[in-house]
This record gives C-alpha cells, structure tokens and sequence, in this order.
C-alpha cells in the first residue's frame, strides 16, 4: 500500500512523477480548503507537501489524524505550526541552504535596481525622456556604503559575501553576535538602521520578527536610505513602509516578499521609489528542482525509517 500524501503546493514535475511512483496523492492546491477533502481520505493522510508559504495551522491538522510528516518545500517554515506538529509528534522537515545563493542574488539585484534607479533609466529610455530631457539624473554610488543585515545566517552571510565585493562596509543585527564574521555588530535594531545606508531583511519570519521594521526603524534609516526585503512580508509593517516611501522618510525599497501573497499591484501604485519582485529569490529551474528533489527525499527517508534530511522538529 503506497501512503497517502496530501500534496499543497505542486513540486516541480520531474519530482512529482517521484511522489506519484512512492506515493498515494490527494491534491489540495490551489485552494487549501480542508473541507474538500472527505474524512475518509482525511484520516488516510500520512504525509503532507506543502511551502514554506501555505498556512499549515491546526485547522487542517485537526482533520488529519494520523499525520506523521509535513515535508516543506523552503528554507522559511513560519506558515506552519510547528510547535503543535511536535505536541502531536508530527516531524516537520524544511530544504535549507539550496536557495542561499539565488536569494542572495535577488537581494543583490534589488540593492542594484534601487539605488542605480533600473527601472527609472529604463522608463527613461522607453518614454523618449532621454532625447526629450537629455541624461538622467545622478544617483548615487554603491562604493563605501554602509549595508546593514538583519539576519546573518546563511542568506545573510552569503549577501555580506557579495556585497564586500562590491566595496560596501557590513554591519549586523540578530539573535547572537558573531565575532568570527569581522562585521559591525549593533545591538539594536535601531542603531543598525542609523548606521546603515541600506538595511537588507535576511531574517526568519514568524511571531519574533513580526513587524519589526516600523516607522522607528525607516525613521532612524533615514532619507537617503534604502529598505530590501528577501524575508518575509510579516516582518515589515508594511503600512508605515508605505507611508515613509511616499513622504521619503526613507529614500526607496526593493521589497521581493510582502505583508498578502499575492501582492496586488494596487499596493504601492503611484510609488516610484520602490522594485517589486514576486517573492521569486528562489525562483530558477535549478534550485526548485533541488528544493522538489529535497522533499521528496525527506518523505522517502521518513517512510524507510531512515533519519531524515532536514528535520526542523
Ligand atoms: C520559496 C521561500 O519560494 O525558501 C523559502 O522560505 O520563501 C522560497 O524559497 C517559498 O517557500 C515557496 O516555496
């Protein structure tokens, strides 16, 4: 007998052809909603795939009583109810590290876009601003900035490596200081927005980073500063972003991830001093199939009574 896999969020499909040969698959995507699911089938359910987006709260659990796995797809885990998984001894398991290097990238791409102006040389261009007005305005150079990172983890770290390249001065924030990284540590929030030029989220999302980019923080990081976001939309309060971006409190954002998913284009409408991405850091062929291949290795460990990959719980 195959064990019943509740699939939320589709893998990519070299993996889900794997989940179909190991697996008994109930899709619940796009709509999540439980009640679509019969009870017959709800108390079959072992397994479930999900990301580290979908909301995985004790609404479903509570219709899945004979839940053993919950396979996540993402570094990011703070849609799921971990600590009610383990009260009911459900292992919860994440593909850490796989993604660093994109996000990374992403983190770099929306630094670049927002204080070089990309989409404002390229409006320049396509709207005949630059036959019409001659050149663009100055910006201002990356050279000997001060960046500041909330969250020196993997993503952190692989951000600081990237950015020393580009001759910007590292500063930090976080749960530990780290000596060993020979970068700035701050002590609070605060000072490290005042020391920053622009301050990078690299943070776990969740309850201990919910809002903690507030009007405070944009104030202290000031009119020439720049606010990037490849965490989660929750750690921003994304009303008082908006409000500092438009009165230019702070002097722009690249944001990737936001407060909904997803996000309506309404949202910053009229802004144009903000990039938006569509929390795609992760977003290449290479790595979601790594992700996908990652998740499936975990259920497959679990089912085998092998010791799983990566085990959050
Ligand atoms: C994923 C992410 O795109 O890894 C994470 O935590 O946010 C992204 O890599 C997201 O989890 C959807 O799978």
């Amino acid at each position: 007998m195959k064990p019943n896999v509740l699939v939320l969020r589709a893998l990519e499909a070299k993996q889900m052809a794997k989940l179909e040969q190991y697996f008994t698959l109930h899709l619940l995507y796009p709509s999540h909603h439980s009640e679509q699911l019969s009870d017959d089938i709800a108390r079959s359910i072992v397994g479930v795939v999900t990301s580290g987006t979908i909301p995985l709260n004790n609404a479903l659990l509570d219709r899945l009583p004979n839940l053993e796995i919950v396979a996540s797809s993402g570094v990011g885990y703070d849609s799921i109810d971990v600590e009610l998984c383990t009260t009911r001894g459900i292992k919860v398991c994440n593909t850490p590290g796989l993604m660093t290097n994109d996000v990374a990238d992403i983190a770099l791409m929306l630094i670049l876009a927002t204080r070089r102006r990309l989409l404002t040389g390229d409006q320049w261009v396509r709207n005949n601003d630059w036959s019409e007005q001659g050149p663009m305005p100055l910006t201002s150079t990356l050279t000997g900035k001060k960046l500041g990172i909330v969250g020196l983890g993997r993503i952190g770290q692989a951000i600081a490596n990237r950015a020393q390249a580009m001759d910007l001065e590292i500063g930090y924030f976080g749960r530990h200081e780290k000596p060993e990284s020979g970068y700035h540590y701050k002590s609070t929030l605060i000072e490290l927005a005042k020391w920053s030029d622009i301050l990078v989220l690299s943070c776990p999302g969740g309850k201990a980073t919910a809002g903690i980019i507030d009007k405070e923080v944009l104030l202290a990081l000031g009119p020439q500063g720049t606010l990037i976001n490849v965490a989660r939309g929750s750690v921003v309060n994304e009303t008082d972003l908006i409000a500092a971006l438009s009165s230019k409190t702070i002097d722009s954002a690249g944001l990737d991830v936001f407060a909904k998913e997803p996000c309506h284009g309404d949202t910053f409408s009229g802004l144009n001093n903000v990039v938006l991405s569509p929390h795609h850091s992760s977003g290449t062929v290479e790595t979601r199939g790594n992700m996908s291949q990652m998740v499936v290795d975990n259920l497959n460990a679990h089912f085998s009574g092998t010791p799983l990959l990566s085990a959050v719980n």
